[in-house]
């Protein structure tokens, strides 16, 4: 079993990748941690607890940070692609539960020290909570299994501007802070997850089940198809990109990585937070992350399909 914390912005592939890791046997999800992005960090929790709910869970949940590190936040949700409440507008259930009492940078701290070497961390949000716990306590970059980011761009255009991804634009020192951390990193960026699309006709499958589960992540993943049928005219699909961070951890084959220094531009006025990787034959600084370039996108998306509703 692979211990793992999830730190998630739950918007909708947020919400896709909990099903998938929670209900994966390779995982043992020791919580899930929450923070600003697609939504406020608030909003993230009252989504994270809503799909734990459709997936009768009781995995805790850990409120972290509400805004970037130095950056002001300006409240920027991403509504045009999750939707006002950051699932598709569907976020309506009456919550069973709350989140836990412990910050979520404490938690990931506390978990890390409790098990040297075993504990992954799969951040499909801001890395701001692991930039925090990495401030308060240095020595988990030793200490960690791996931290598997989604996030950034090396080799394909950005999604929030023309070269920066939105997690990495939402706190770019977050970002830059854990490059710089010798934290082992994998980085699932847009050039593997703009190719693992969940195809439309799946919903369809989806809704047969006629489970309370398959439909909520039938309705949420329509509403974020039609955003990236708007945004990506004759694309067949949406990113899955927050499930192929997890598939990186429950079946490590399904990417292909190239060790790499990689740095993010804190200063650019046109490529401000663009995650630049050092490809050249005599890069002239040690790599600091593994990132993926390439992904077996049918292998994948047929175990996600098979695996999350
Ligand atoms: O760029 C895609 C990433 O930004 C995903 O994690 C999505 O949920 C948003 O947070
Ligand atoms: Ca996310």
């Amino acid at each position: 079993m692979n211990p793992t914390i999830l730190d998630v912005d739950t918007g909708i592939d947020d919400a896709l990748a909990i099903a998938y890791a929670v209900r994966s046997p390779a995982l043992e999800v020791l919580g899930i941690t929450t923070c600003f992005g697609n939504v406020s960090a608030e909003e993230a929790s009252c989504n994270t607890l809503t799909v734990l709910d459709y997936l009768e869970s009781d995995i805790p949940v850990y409120q972290g940070a509400g805004e970037p590190l130095f950056r002001k936040y300006l409240g920027e949700k991403a509504v045009a692609i999750h939707g006002e409440d950051g699932l598709g507008n569907r976020a309506d259930r009456i919550l069973k539960r709350g989140i836990e009492k412990q910050h979520a940078v404490d938690f990931m701290i506390e978990q890390i020290k409790r098990r040297p070497g075993e504990v992954t961390l799969v951040c499909v949000g801001t890395m701001t909570n692991l930039a925090l716990a990495l401030m308060k306590a240095p020595e988990i970059a030793g200490l960690m299994k791996r931290a598997v980011i989604m996030g950034g761009a090396v080799t394909v255009p950005g999604n929030v501007t023309p070269w920066a991804e939105a997690n990495i634009h939402n706190d770019p020192e977050a970002a830059e802070w854990l490059f710089r951390s010798s934290a082992p990193v994998t980085m699932v960026g847009l050039d593997v997850t703009m190719q693992t699309l969940l195809p439309e006709e799946e919903l369809d499958r989806w809704r047969r089940k006629n489970t309370p589960l398959a439909s909520f992540m039938a309705d949420i993943s329509e509403f974020y198809i039609q955003c990236y049928k708007r945004n990506y005219p004759g694309i067949r699909g949406c990113g899955l990109h927050d499930p192929l961070a997890v598939g990186a951890v429950i079946d490590p084959t399904f990417v292909t990585t190239v060790p790499m220094h990689v740095q993010v531009d804190l200063e650019g006025s046109l490529s401000l937070a663009r995650t630049i990787g050092d490809r050249r034959e005599q890069p002239d600084r040690r790599p600091n992350a593994d990132v993926c370039l390439t992904v077996d996108a049918d292998r994948f998306l047929a175990h996600f399909l098979e695996n999350t509703v």
